[in-house]
């Protein structure tokens, strides 16, 4: 049985002994802070965050939800004992051939056990986070959903965007770039002089928030991907002020409009991005007027703050399956692995060769598709693209610099990449250079490549299961 909502999916997180409980942390600084060094503990626990200081009990916080890989793939329907590579395959095949799963509208939701309107709304009732000792401000939203409908064709789209709280009633919505669909979407009501309506949804069931995070294309629904990804239907209910589908059994739902940009706008962040810095600056940023908050009894916000890397908001490389699933489709055959380190800004692909040039050709596609990844690596299929000690092993052992490295100019990047020079970024430059390197065996002379002397990862997993008990120091 798929878990119905993020209250179930903890309930299974704590069921596997991943969830910590902690009562009293300030939402100033400390519950990010708090976040940050769980996320950078060996086993990657959740946290469930009760009673912040100065708030009442019952107002949750919940953070590190899939932050590790086997809470990933219990969020993905996934078998979570598999080793995280094989999770990941496991990944790519099922987004491949899913299933879209329409939702289905249910009376009386969950989120309208309380609902604020009007002169009654006021957000300071939540403890959202400032989760950076250095952030503009506090974040209602850090892994939340907004939703919208597009004006022409009714589609709605629910992917994730940060929410700034600015005051009782004012949050602002950031768009990374205008290309956004959620950007796209409220230009269109901007232009015919109309504030977009709009619904921040803090606190959803896992699989909207991966699927929030897809880059799917215009016109595609994330409920029902969602869906998919459950095989059962996203439970929806109209929002009293918007008429937008909302997700039933979400926790917390601000409703409202954003209001026509840049006419109106606030001052936005700074907030710590995933690379470890702000290289973005403080940003004029699209204004929602929050008409209506609903909420659960006792609710949990989602929390999801960028940290510094390895730290991730996923704990398997959603987009690695994307690059792996590209690779498939423009031809390329015996991949037999794709991930991503460093959060997501470093790519490595793992092939049988089969030819010279099989992985140059890998490795242009994978750069072409890895978001502000400088690195991109190929390794041979005997090299586990997941473990970055065998990749280095690779790098440092099969690869003559002078050959077998290329830089691509003019790449795909982002205003968030602190190595953009100053001056550059204010001319409007998003792009940076990507070294290629193929830490392969050279392809011409692949047969005398010397033998390994190394244990093959099949035979340590013959002895990982024969002795695995006594060398961990059972009987
Ligand atoms: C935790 C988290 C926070 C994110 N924050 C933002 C954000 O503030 N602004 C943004 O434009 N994209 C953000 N993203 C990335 C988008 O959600 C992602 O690229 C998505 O595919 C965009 O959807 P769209 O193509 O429908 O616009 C975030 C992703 C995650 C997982």
């Amino acid at each position: 049985m798929p878990y119905r909502d993020l209250r179930e999916f903890i309930a299974r997180v704590d069921a596997f002994g991943a969830l910590r409980r902690v009562a009293g942390a300030d939402p100033y600084h400390e519950i990010g802070a708090i976040t940050e060094v769980a996320a950078g503990m060996a086993d990657c626990p959740a946290l469930l965050f009760d009673h912040a200081k100065g708030y009442p009990a019952g107002f949750r916080i919940f953070s590190n939800a899939v932050t590790s890989p086997q809470r990933a793939a219990l969020a993905l329907g996934i078998d979570p004992m598999l080793r995280p590579l094989d999770a990941l395959k496991a990944w790519m095949a099922k987004r491949a051939g899913l299933a879209r799963r329409k939702p289905v509208e249910v009376a009386n939701p969950a989120f309208m056990e309380n609902s604020h309107i009007g002169n009654d709304v006021d957000l300071a009732r939540f403890p959202a986070p400032v989760w950076h000792r250095a952030d503009g401000g506090a974040y209602i939203g850090s892994g939340s959903l907004v939703v919208m409908r597009d004006p022409d064709s009714g589609w709605i789209n629910a992917s994730i965007y940060r929410v700034q709280v600015h005051a009782r009633n004012r949050v602002t919505i950031q768009f990374d770039h205008s290309g956004r669909h959620g950007a796209i979407i409220a230009r269109k009501y901007w232009e015919s002089g109309k504030a977009c309506p709009v619904a921040v949804v803090s606190g959803e069931d896992p699989a909207l928030f991966v699927a929030g995070f897809e880059y799917l294309p215009a016109g595609a629904s994330e409920y029902e991907f969602a869906g998919a990804i459950k095989d059962a239907p996203i439970e929806i209910c109209p929002g009293a002020i918007t008429g937008l589908p909302l997700p039933a059994r979400a926790e917390i739902i601000l409703e409202g409009h954003l209001l026509p940009f840049p006419e109106n706008s606030l001052p936005e962040g700074p907030f710590g991005e995933f690379t470890g810095y702000f290289a973005a600056d403080q940003r004029p940023c699209p204004v929602m007027e929050v008409a209506a908050v609903h909420h659960r009894d006792d609710p949990i916000l989602l929390g999801s703050p960028p940290m510094k890397p390895p730290r991730f908001h996923f704990g398997l490389p959603l987009r690695a399956a994307g690059i792996w699933s590209n690779l498939e489709a423009a031809g390329v055959t015996d991949v037999a692995g794709v991930w991503q380190h460093v959060s997501q800004l470093m790519t490595v692909v793992a092939l049988r060769q089969r030819y010279d040039g099989h992985a140059k050709r890998a490795a242009l596609i994978a750069a072409a598709n890895s978001y502000m990844g400088r690195l991109v690596v190929v390794v041979d299929d005997d090299v586990d693209p997941s473990d970055l000690a065998d990749v280095m092993w690779a790098v440092t052992t099969r690869c003559e610099p002078s050959e077998q490295t290329d830089i691509l100019r003019n790449a795909w990047s982002s205003a968030l990449d602190p190595r953009i020079p100053p001056e550059a970024k204010a001319r409007g430059v998003t792009s940076h250079s990507k070294l290629i390197i193929e830490a392969v065996k050279p392809f011409a002379w692949i047969d005398r490549f010397p033998k390994l002397s190394a244990l093959s990862h099949d035979d340590a997993r013959v002895v990982e299961k024969k002795w695995g008990k006594i060398l961990k120091g059972g009987a």
